[in-house]
Order: structure tokens, then C-alpha cells, then sequence
């Protein structure tokens, strides 16, 4: 079994709402990157295809969204936190993975401001309200490098592809519910 199949089957069994073609695209398109940011990785699904990459930095409040598909598996005692640690256990031992704590929306961050221009990629899953989903775009400018790939996942809804479409007009779904730069 090669890297991507082996990480494929971890992320399967991890609780989360992204196929295996999406699974599929993030690890060909994190693999050789040097720094991946990933804003909102709930238990670390997508994280652990986006882990091919030199270094992964995680950013989310590990709190859910609010919505009725987080509070459910929050309340049936998931832990998203625990779990998303717990996943990714082989790369945080190996320091290619690290979590920042963060609401996004809080205004500026003085990470943001360190990392700024610095990442090769960054994939955005947060909330996904159209004014959640237009500043995780912003603040993704902010923080790739000239020419780093800026994409994210759940376009099939209203905010999302709205946001994106104001955005990022120039922008391709080369899989089901991926966008990307174009
Ligand atoms: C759809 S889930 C991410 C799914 C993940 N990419 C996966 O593949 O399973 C959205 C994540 O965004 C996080 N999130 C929502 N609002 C946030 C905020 N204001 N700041 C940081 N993270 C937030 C939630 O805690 C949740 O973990």
C-alpha cells in the first residue's frame, strides 16, 4: 500500500463529511508543498491527507460551527480536539504537524501576521456562512506566498459558493465540492 492509500484508509475511518475523491485531490495537491495551512479540521480528516506536506499548521476552535451537525456529534460525547490529536499522533510526534487554537473571526491574529506570504497552500473548511467563507478568503491571501494555491470544500452551499464566486470569479471544482484558485 503506497503513502496515499495508507493515509486514505486512516482518514476514512475518521469522523468527518469529505469523500474519497476530495481525500483523493488534497494529498496530490499537499504532497511536495513545504507549509500547508488548513483552516478548520474538525477531527482531522482532510488534515491527515493535507499531512503529506512538509509542515501542517491546523487552525480551528475545535468548538464546531453551531450548527445542528456539530452540536449532534458533540453531544453524543465526540470530542473533536482529542480526536483530531489522537489522528494525527504519528506527524505532531514527528513536529510536521502543529494545532493553533483560534477563532478566525475574532479579528487579527498575531500568527497571521507572522506567517504572512509564508504558505504554500491553504485550504479553507471553517464555518461556511458567505462572511465566515469571504474572510477565511482574505485571510488565506494574506498568508500564501506569490502563486500559492487557495482552495477549499463545500461549494454546493449558498455561502460558500457565493463568497467564493465574489472572491475568487476565476476559480475551477476539479471535485465534487472543491474549489480552487484557478
Ligand atoms: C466542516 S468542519 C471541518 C471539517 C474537516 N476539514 C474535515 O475534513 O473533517 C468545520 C470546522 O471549522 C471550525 N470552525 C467553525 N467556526 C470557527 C471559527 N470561528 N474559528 C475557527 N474554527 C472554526 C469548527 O470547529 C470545525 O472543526
Amino acid at each position: 500500500m503506497n503513502d496515499k492509500q495508507s493515509r486514505k484508509q486512516r482518514a476514512q475511518q475518521v469522523h468527518g463529511w469529505m469523500g474519497g475523491g476530495e481525500l483523493d485531490w488534497l494529498y496530490e495537491n499537499a504532497v511536495g508543498k513545504r507549509l500547508v495551512i488548513e483552516l478548520g479540521s474538525w477531527c482531522g480528516k482532510s488534515s491527515i491527507m493535507l499531512a503529506v506536506a512538509d509542515e501542517l499548521i491546523c487552525v480551528d476552535t475545535w468548538q464546531g460551527d453551531g450548527s445542528d451537525k456539530h452540536n449532534e456529534a458533540i453531544g453524543s460525547g465526540l470530542n473533536p480536539r482529542k480526536e483530531w490529536e489522537r489522528n494525527l499522533k504519528p506527524e505532531i510526534d514527528a513536529g510536521k504537524v502543529a494545532p493553533y487554537v483560534c477563532d478566525l473571526y475574532s479579528g487579527e491574529d498575531i500568527l497571521f501576521e507572522l506567517l504572512e506570504g509564508c504558505a504554500d497552500m491553504v485550504f479553507i473548511d471553517a464555518a461556511h456562512d458567505r462572511d465566515s467563507v469571504a474572510t477565511d478568503i482574505r485571510t488565506a491571501r494574506r498568508l500564501l506566498k506569490p502563486g500559492g494555491l487557495l482552495c477549499g470544500h463545500d461549494y454546493q452551499f449558498e455561502g460558500v459558493n457565493e463568497a467564493v464566486n465574489a472572491l475568487v470569479p476565476k476559480h475551477e471544482n476539479p471535485v465534487k465540492s472543491i474549489w480552487v484558485q484557478a
